[in-house]
């Protein structure tokens, strides 16, 4: 008997969960748009006619092949180009079997087992980062946070509760016509002006504050931005603290951004979309003092913790605001004389459907423990650490900025070395470095050997390699090293 398409398709993934391209295999068969659409063309063309005609089983899995074989490898070891990868197992099919109990986290009625997962686990993220007391009750009703559609979706809501503190009105009636300001560093990830955009503040409200030169925020800097916010008369109610930059993992000084916010009455936010799951190592927690004394704090655990797309939490040390700030009440969902209606957590968000994003990680966490969580983290520093003594050992390269997993660095060619600062480079060497990173980038996607992220600093082309997958061996990391080194020559002899 043929067995349904379904059942073929999953076979080939739960193959590819089982062993993931590693060592040898490409991380990216590189094809263009064009030939893209022609591979398909061969199985099940990508685009839709007017009319659109079954098309057989084995076609389709033609074109699931494809699919496969041109997506990027992110398990792949060397695959170190952005702030996810490797994702766990258990996560990947934790989150099928989300789909295939297709439910909405709305209500405990719809999702009953779900309500009180992510009960459980919001309390101990909280409890993790300080916010709760250990011996507090395990399954409360009402859980400091919530599950959001991603790191930028939750800074929307974070400072959404933030305005929503000093301005409940601004819910009913729209904007009062004051100029509210929000804090964030020069180094913070742009959700925080997308946020602003959003919510009727307006970009030009986000100050940038200036970071020094790892990245962190310069708090002198910081307050005297909002001094000067207070004495033109605006409304300064909120600081963004990052735990961990997007670029070179950079951490903010989150007690002292907590008494600045303390001081002036505003709201503390801490990105830890990336740099949060520092916490779970306890050789690395210290990088996160002072989360415990935020009001909100994000944390991407499809990041550093290789959740598959999308976990993240939103924490937030009052959860009786979620309600305040978002509820309607809508009495065909949210009735409060039907049974259990106290667990429902759907309107305490934006959304009405949600995503079961919470099952992957309790399994995940139920399976690894905290210690397994630490030693993932654990195993990301030493990988960068070992990075950072090679790139120190080496004239071929000058290590920029970068601290925990982010090692930032460029390559050098022969007659510029030892090179030992990117200070005063004249401009000509400036336009050559440059335009480096991006050509050694080209040729390591076209010839599949890895992917690694560039990024201007200082209008730099700069490296970044950064470290999650608990696959990347001392081997990779060499292997890495050499390719750029490799391909660099290369380029400077075309
Ligand atoms: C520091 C930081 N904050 C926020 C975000 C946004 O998170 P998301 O991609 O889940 O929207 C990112 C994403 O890379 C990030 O690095």
């Amino acid at each position: 008997m043929v067995e349904p398409l379904e059942a073929r398709i999953a076979e080939r993934a739960l193959a590819y969960v089982a062993g993931p391209p590693s060592g040898s295999d490409p991380v990216i068969e590189l094809a263009s748009p064009e030939e893209l659409q022609e591979l398909f063309g061969g199985a099940v063309e990508l685009g839709f006619d007017a009319t659109a005609d079954a098309h057989a089983d084995d076609a389709i899995l033609g074109a699931v092949d494809l699919v496969i074989k041109h997506s990027v490898h992110t398990s792949h070891p060397r695959f170190v180009n952005q702030n996810f990868a490797g994702p766990d197992p258990l996560a990947v099919v934790g989150d099928w079997l989300g789909a295939a109990l297709n439910t909405t986290g709305a209500t405990f009625e719809a999702a009953p087992v779900f309500t009180l997962m992510e009960s459980a686990v919001l309390s101990k993220l909280g409890r993790v980062a300080g916010y709760r007391d250990e011996t507090a009750d395990q399954l409360p009703t009402l859980p400091p946070g919530l599950f959001c559609p991603g790191g930028s979706t939750a800074t929307l809501y974070a400072l959404q509760l933030a305005r929503h503190r000093i301005r409940p009105e601004v819910r009913r009636t729209g904007s009062t016509g004051e100029q509210l300001t929000l804090f964030v560093s020069d180094a913070g990830h742009y959700a925080a002006s997308k946020s602003a955009a959003l919510l009727g503040i307006g970009t030009d409200a986000v100050v940038k504050v200036e970071s020094d030169s790892g990245g962190a925020i310069v708090t002198a800097a910081l307050e005297a931005a909002i001094r000067a916010s207070l004495d033109a008369g605006q409304v300064p109610f909120a600081i963004i603290g990052t735990a961990g930059t997007t670029v070179t993992s950079a951490f903010d000084d989150l007690d002292v951004l907590a008494d600045i916010a303390e001081e002036h009455g505003m709201w503390l936010h801490v990105d830890g979309c990336y740099g949060g799951s520092a916490l779970f190592s306890p050789s690395e927690r210290h990088r996160m003092a002072g989360v415990e004394r935020s009001d909100s704090f994000v944390w991407n655990l499809h990041k550093m913790m290789g959740m598959t797309q999308q976990c993240t939490a939103l924490l937030v040390r009052e959860p009786e605001l979620l309600e305040s700030c978002f509820a309607l009440r809508a009495d065909y969902l949210f009735q409060p004389d039907k049974l259990y209606a106290e667990y429902d957590a759907g309107d305490r968000t934006f959304q009405c459907a949600r995503r079961i994003d919470v099952l992957k990680l309790w399994l995940a966490w139920k399976h690894h423990g905290d210690a397994g969580f630490a030693a993932r983290i654990d195993h990301a520093v030493a990988m960068a650490e070992r990075t950072r003594e090679r790139v120190a050992a080496s004239d071929e390269f000058l290590e920029v900025a970068g601290t925990f997993t982010n090692v930032v660095f460029v390559w050098v060619p022969p007659t510029l070395r030892p090179l030992l600062s990117l200070d005063s480079l004249p401009p000509e060497i400036h336009a050559e470095l440059h335009a480096l990173a991006p050509r050694i980038k080209a040729r390591m996607q076209a010839e599949g050997t890895a992917m690694v992220g560039f990024q201007p600093i200082g209008g730099l082309n700069t490296f970044r390699l950064l470290y999650m997958n608990p696959a990347v061996t001392e081997a990779d990391i060499d292997v890495l090293l050499d390719r750029i080194a490799e391909y660099g020559l290369a380029a400077c002899q075309d």
